[in-house]
């Protein structure tokens, strides 16, 4: 009989709850000082106040502990949120899993054997669901899981807006044509960010993204073979883990920033102007054209790259996402209801 099996994960559940709602009673005050209601159609960075006041310590929780088993995690959930909303807007359509009648978006070029951090994505929302069922989406936990990832690898924090709605559908072609391939050069990254309403220095700040995380060798083998605008001595140390040919060690990975890659500081700026970024895309950000200052700029002053990074990933959140009635708030990230 399972009944002595399902007692034994409630108990320890309960003391994973307990654990995790340490710091909750003094949150729950300062919220309860400084909340404002506010029941409108756009997002709200106090959407879940009273309906799920738990909401950001539960996520905290399990963010910070997945990234304490393995660094990357952060990267990869930051990630997910970026190529969320390029498809479709900030909608939750990327953790759809395909079915029959759906061609999902884990499966787009961007994504295959590249995105990761679905099963966080799993946990963090049976952790909410267990404190406030059917409440929070699945949308807004992605975006709460990228703030914090930034936050717990040593980089800037924001007030999360909320209110976002789960999509019914998700989109492999979109995610094949929105979300930005590393051959890109700096005109066509530009064009895609403002499609988008995002500026170039939105888009520069948020590449400094890749200040975490890692890229497979099929994403810069034509880069470090084939290009001039790199650093020699980078490149041959990048070819030592990515062989030329196509097909052998495609998914050997290599640190987007060589120099601290589970660490969020502006060392991917600073590794532009020595010519060792990793990706053509990268590279792209410096290499004589109308961003260099942008990027001199943050490796001048690493708080204006924070509070830019910041204020983009606000801007990045707002990309047309389903509001009201619009969606659903799914009880399984991985299908519509
Ligand atoms: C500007 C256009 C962008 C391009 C062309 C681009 C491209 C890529 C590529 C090719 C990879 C490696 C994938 C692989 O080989 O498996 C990658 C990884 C990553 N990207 Fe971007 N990206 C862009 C913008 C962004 C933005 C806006 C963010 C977030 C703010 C971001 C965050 C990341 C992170 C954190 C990783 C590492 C993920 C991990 O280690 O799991 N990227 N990106
Ligand atoms: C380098 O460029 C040449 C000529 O365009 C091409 O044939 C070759 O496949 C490229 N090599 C890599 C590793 O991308």
């Amino acid at each position: 009989m399972t009944l002595p099996r399902v007692l034994f994960l409630k108990h320890m559940q309960a003391m994973a709850n307990s654990f995790c709602s340490t710091f909750m009673i003094s949150l729950a005050l300062l919220v309860l000082v400084f909340g404002i209601g506010n029941a409108n159609a756009s997002l709200s960075t106090n959407f879940y106040y009273s309906s799920c006041p738990k909401l950001f310590d539960t996520v905290k929780c399990t963010v910070e502990s997945a990234i304490s088993k393995e660094a990357r995690m952060g990267a990869s959930l930051l990630r997910l949120f970026f190529h969320d909303c390029f498809v479709n807007g900030c909608d939750g359509s990327v953790l759809l899993d395909d079915t029959s009648s759906l061609s999902g978006e884990k499966n787009a070029a961007p994504n295959r054997n590249s995105a990761r951090g679905f099963e966080v994505i799993d946990k963090i929302k049976s952790a909410v669901e267990h404190v406030c069922p059917g409440v929070v989406s699945c949308a807004d936990i992605l975006a709460i899981a990228a703030r914090d990832s930034v936050v717990k690898l040593g980089g800037p924090t924001w007030d999360v807006k909320l209110g976002r709605r789960d999509s019914h559908t998700a989109s492999l072609s979109a995610a094949n044509n929105g979300i930005p391939p590393p051959t890109s050069n700096l005109n066509q990254l530009i064009s895609r960010f403002n499609a988008l309403g995002l500026s170039t220095k939105d888009m520069v700040a948020l590449s400094g993204g890749h200040t975490i995380g890692q890229a497979r060798c099929t994403s810069f083998r034509a880069r470090i073979y084939n290009e001039s605008n790199i650093d020699t001595s980078f490149a041959r140390s990048r070819q030592s883990t990515c062989p030329r040919a196509s097909g052998s060690g495609d998914n050997n990975l290599a640190p987007l920033d060589l120099t601290t890659p589970t660490f969020f500081d502006n060392h991917y700026f600073s590794n532009l102007i020595q010519k060792k970024g990793l990706l053509h895309s990268d590279q792209q950000l410096f290499n004589g054209g109308s961003t260099d200052s942008i990027v001199q700029a943050y490796i001048n002053n690493p708080s204006s790259f924070f509070s830019d990074f910041a204020t983009a990933m606000i801007k990045m959140g707002d990309i047309t996402p389903l509001t009201g009635s619009k969606g659903e708030i799914r009880k399984n990230c991985r299908r519509v209801n």
